[in-house]
């Protein structure tokens, strides 16, 4: 944890690597737990740094070998009522909000707990790696409380009634295998889930940047509408792509036998 010019504590890094960057939640001794520094830090830098021009992908992963994220502070939330805990939520669904606002990808690395709000925080994520050590779950009712931080309405999606209903009722955690039979995870990875999701980021990052764009708002669309208007969006979107000098550039390079050369425009 670094101390910040005003006093207060750094609890989340950022890494610039060229076209990718890494956040790092920095709370190991807490296993990461989510309190308001952390919401408001990761926001802040969500809606800052990840709209740097040259930026193509993120991946946010948590310090320490234990846990990505092991929920939601509860010792912050103990004493809370129902309005501060309507505040809390409310920061965490914003947060969950400006990543799927991002105008670039985020890949979760999980390679040990992501579990209450850690579990939700990734699924807020566009993609979801999971290491050997990865456990994920919905364990918030062994608390006498419900998720609160996007995860009834993310984890529905993801998977479905029967799992999500499963996951939220018992609370009980799944590896990495079963996280990727269920429809939450990506990909089970058998090494380190924050290597291959830097891999990953950067071969989005030598893909079309407008094509990504597109894509995730395609699929961000087909969750929240019916095939009909999800279809309609798809086809404005694809069309919107041939507006584009990537299209012009993907196409040629491909025609011509070359690796392409993008430039996001
Ligand atoms: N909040 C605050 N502190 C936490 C925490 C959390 N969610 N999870 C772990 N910690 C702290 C522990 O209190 C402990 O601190 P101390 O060393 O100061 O005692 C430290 O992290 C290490 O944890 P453990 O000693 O418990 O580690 P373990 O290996 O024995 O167990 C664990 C790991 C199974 C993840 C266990 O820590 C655990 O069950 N954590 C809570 C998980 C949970 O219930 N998450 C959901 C929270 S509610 C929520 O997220 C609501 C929502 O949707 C908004």
């Amino acid at each position: 944890m670094s101390q910040s010019k005003d006093g207060s504590q750094t609890v989340v890094q950022w890494e610039d690597r060229g076209a990718i960057a890494i956040a790092t939640i920095d709370r190991p001794k807490a296993l990461n737990a989510l309190n308001l520094d952390v919401l408001r830090g990761l926001k802040d830098l969500v809606e800052t740094k990840a709209h740097r021009e040259g930026l193509r992908a993120v991946v946010l992963t948590g310090a320490g070998d234990k846990a990505f994220v092991a929920g939601a502070d509860i010792v912050a939330m103990q004493e809370y009522g129902p309005a501060e805990a309507e505040a809390f939520s409310l920061e965490a669904q914003a947060l969950g909000e400006a990543i799927e606002r991002a105008p670039v990808p985020f890949i979760a690395a999980v390679d040990g707990f992501a579990l209450g709000g850690g579990c939700e925080l990734a699924m807020a994520c566009d993609m979801i790696f999971a290491g050997p050590k990865a456990k994920f779950g919905q364990p918030e009712v062994n608390l006498g409380v419900i998720p609160g931080f996007g995860g009834t309405q993310r984890l529905v999606r993801r998977v479905g009634h029967a799992i999500a209903m499963d996951l939220c009722l018992t609370g009980r955690m799944i590896g990495a295998e079963e996280a990727v039979r269920s429809g939450l995870a990506s990909r089970a990875v058998d090494g380190s889930a924050l290597d291959a999701a830097i891999e990953a980021a950067e071969q989005i990052a030598a893909k079309g940047p407008v094509a990504i764009r597109m894509a995730r708002r395609a699929i961000h669309e087909a969750a929240d509408s019916d095939l009909r208007s999800g279809l309609a969006a798809e086809r404005s979107l694809f069309a919107l792509c041939f507006a584009t000098a990537d299209q012009k550039e993907g196409m040629a390079a491909f025609v011509g036998r070359r690796p392409a050369q993008f430039t996001g425009r």
